[in-house]
């Protein structure tokens, strides 16, 4: 084993070894380990601190070993390498040894002036803006099939509930809409997160810099970045955008957990507002008449997953002094189950909710059996000039005795409506109409068909143009 050299006699016990190691999980990040050793060797052969030679051969291994890896020809396992007197505890020393097997010992320059300390903290912000990526591509295909169900739904009216009572009418697609909004918030947070993360660490190496000459802004430019980490010791030390990338996971978790919460509550035959499709509910194995909506319940249950991974991270980072310390390496437990987490979910997602049934008519029968139109009766007084405080109250009086005469609003006679105020008229019944209360609601933002078709036309626009862009 390697390690018997040096400092050490004794090479690392198998255990500790494998106890130790992270291979396991960083070699999700083998691409970006290249990607950064292939610029920083370039920069050395620039800066004269190695030969152009050594550079040309090191940069040749580092891409048959991207190949290697790819076609599952150099395999990433600890016990594995171990048995190939290769042992490596992560991706850079697995990957930095086997460019030693193939050029030989002058492989050994390509660490000059860099350590795994910066090194990772490479690999893992180049980790994250590919992430990034895959992650507002998956909630921008979730808010396309929000909008086509929101679309194809758009005369459909529904109880619109709060502290799950039926308060008000409202558009399905103003509904789901609301969805729509929450996600693209989630994009934004996502976006904001990347420009901290492109920035580059390295050149910070161990934590102090280096004496060799070099040029860690030209480093910067050749991989993407819009700057350098000035700070060494903050570059090496600092797992922030590790935190914000894996606290924007869990907020939009937190949203397509209640959007989850959703479709298992309609879908019970309690409320039966919606059929999910047979390709995303399961059986029972003893209850043969079941239908169960295990894949939104287990997306509502991977966000527990994914907070326990900010909470984790947070926990790991709050006690260290600075600069690097080895507690560090289980960011990748958590920055990796995070991102992975919510990008199965977002596809799981936007696959269930297109195939989302709407039952019609139980919409409709809850609609005319509830008192959801109670609010139009206090409006109607209000603009006879009652202070709306008190057409609350009056409404409120008028709907205890249709509860309590069994009835609906409906159907309560003038004369008993007079008996609470005389601002009743006639003309109260035609408010008492699903959509009549609808169309009176014009306000901006409001569940008005006006409003909402405006709404829906504003994000079918907005989404077209966005896979234009990340089509480009
Ligand atoms: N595998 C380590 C990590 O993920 C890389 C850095 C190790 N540095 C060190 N000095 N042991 O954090």
């Amino acid at each position: 084993m390697k390690r018997a050299t040096g400092r050490f006699r004794k090479p690392l016990d198998p255990a500790a070894l494998r106890f130790s190691s992270s291979l396991h999980l960083d070699r999700r990040m083998y691409e970006e380990d290249i990607e950064g050793s292939l610029a920083h060797v370039a920069m050395l052969a620039d800066r004269g601190v190695i030969s152009k030679r050594d550079a040309r051969d090191i940069a040749r291994a580092l891409r048959e070993i991207r190949e290697e890896i790819a076609t599952g020809r150099f395999s990433l396992d600890v016990d594995r390498l171990a048995r190939k007197r290769l042992a490596a505890e992560d991706v850079h020393m697995a990957i930095e040894r086997r460019v030693i097997q193939k050029v030989g010992p002058r492989g050994g320059v390509l660490h000059t002036a860099r350590s795994r300390n910066d090194q990772v903290a490479l690999d893992e912000r180049l980790f994250l803006r590919r992430q990034t990526g895959g992650i507002v591509n998956g909630i921008r295909a979730l808010q396309k099939a929000l909008i086509k169900k929101a679309r194809q739904y758009r005369a459909v009216v529904m109880p619109g509930y709060t502290h799950l009572q039926r308060g008000q009418p409202i558009l399905l697609a103003h509904h789901l809409l609301a969805y729509v909004s929450m996600l693209e918030r989630d994009v934004g947070r996502f976006t904001d997160c990347l420009v901290r993360t492109n920035r580059s660490p390295l050149g910070a190496a161990a934590l102090g810099g280096t004496s060799f000459p070099i040029d860690r802004k030209g480093l910067a430019r050749t991989l993407g970045f819009d700057g350098i980490i000035e700070n060494s010791i903050d570059a090496v030390s600092d797992r922030d955008v590790q935190v914000e990338f894996i606290s924007a996971c869990a907020i939009s978790m937190m949203h397509l957990s209640r959007l989850a919460e959703e479709l298992i509550l309609w879908s019970s035959e309690e409320w039966h507002f919606v059929e999910i499709g047979e390709g995303f509910a399961t059986g029972s194995s003893i209850m043969p008449q079941k239908r169960n909506p295990d894949i939104a319940e287990l997306v509502r249950g991977k966000t527990g997953r994914v907070y326990g991974d900010l909470v984790g991270l947070l926990t790991v980072m709050k006690g260290l002094p600075l600069a690097y310390n080895r507690d560090m390496q289980e960011d990748k437990v958590f920055l990796f189950d995070s991102g992975e987490t919510v990008q199965d979910v977002l596809q799981v997602t936007a696959g269930m909710v297109s195939s989302v049934r709407v039952n019609r008519s139980r919409f409709k029968d809850e609609l005319e059996s509830g008192f959801v139109l109670a609010t139009e009766l206090a409006d109607y007084l209000a603009r006879k000039g009652l202070p709306f405080r008190d057409a609350h109250a009056v409404v409120g009086d008028v709907v205890r005795e249709c509860m309590e005469k069994r009835c609906t609003l409906q159907e309560l006679s003038l004369n008993s409506y007079q008996r609470y105020s005389p601002l009743f008229d006639r003309d109260l019944y035609r408010l008492l109409n699903v959509e009549t209360s609808l169309k009176s609601k014009r306000s901006r933002g409001s569940t008005g068909p006006r409003e909402v078709e405006r709404a829906l036309k504003s994000w079918e626009r907005k989404l077209s143009r966005a896979s234009a862009r990340t089509s480009r």
